[in-house]
């Protein structure tokens, strides 16, 4: 079985040390940098933009997963390129034309990541799974770290990867909010490939050994 991949989210970081705790991830057991890109108006928060991202990208050495919580994603999609984004996620319900906007990521060279709202059912995503790389399930309601776990992600991972294997796809599901070492294996029994965690991480006393621990639980 393929290990799980922990992918640290840089928005519960200290941003007065964000070079120090982009040191701690690189030097930990942590896989990606999960970076949460939000406008203020397709979720109730605005994080960071541009000029942050480029600063985490000159001196991280791990995967850049970003994941754009904005309207009218196709906007950026270079950018985020340019920026050195390894893999870019648009939000289901901000995409009027998701199929077109999938392909416009993976043009400019990037895997391309698909994340649907606690309300949005899977079985949407059943057209275009074969051009998704990466399925984002929300597991709060985006916009805020260091919110609670909704129960009913479980049911949800389940059924995609129903949908994964029937259409003989190779998508890769992502779980992202309110994730900790209580529902971490449940998430990846159910089958989960890639953890997102927050604030778990960096408002723990030793963040890279929570990441230890995280990778030890699921290994
Ligand atoms: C929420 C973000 C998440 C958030 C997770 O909108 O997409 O990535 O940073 O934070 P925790 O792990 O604290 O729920
Ligand atoms: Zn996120």
């Amino acid at each position: 079985m393929t290990p799980t991949l922990i992918a640290p989210s840089v928005l519960a970081a200290d941003f007065a040390n964000l070079q120090r705790d982009v040191e701690m991830i690189n030097n930990s057991q942590a896989d990606w940098f999960h970076i949460d890109i939000m406008d203020g108006v397709f979720v109730p928060n605005i994080s960071f933009g541009m000029p942050v991202l480029r600063d985490i990208v000159n001196h991280a050495t791990k995967t850049i997963d970003v994941h754009l919580m904005i309207i009218d994603p196709d906007r950026y999609i270079k950018t985020f390129a340019d920026l050195g984004s390894n893999i870019l996620t648009v939000h289901y319900e901000a995409c009027t034309h998701l199929h077109r906007t999938l392909q416009a990521i993976k043009d400019e060279g990037m895997k391309a990541g698909v994340a649907i709202n606690p309300h949005t059912n899977v079985s949407l995503l059943e057209d275009t799974i074969k051009d998704i790389d990466l399925v984002c399930i929300m597991s709060v309601n985006p916009g805020f770290g260091g919110q609670s776990f909704i129960e009913n992600t479980y049911k949800k991972i389940k059924q995609l990867k129903e949908i994964i294997i029937r259409n003989n796809a190779h998508t890769m599901i992502e779980i992202d909010g309110g994730v900790t070492n209580k529902n971490a294996q449940q998430l990846v029994d159910a089958g989960a490939d890639v953890l997102v965690a927050g604030s778990y991480v960096f408002k723990s006393k030793n963040p890279t050994q929570t990441i230890i621990e995280l990778k030890e639980l699921l290994s």
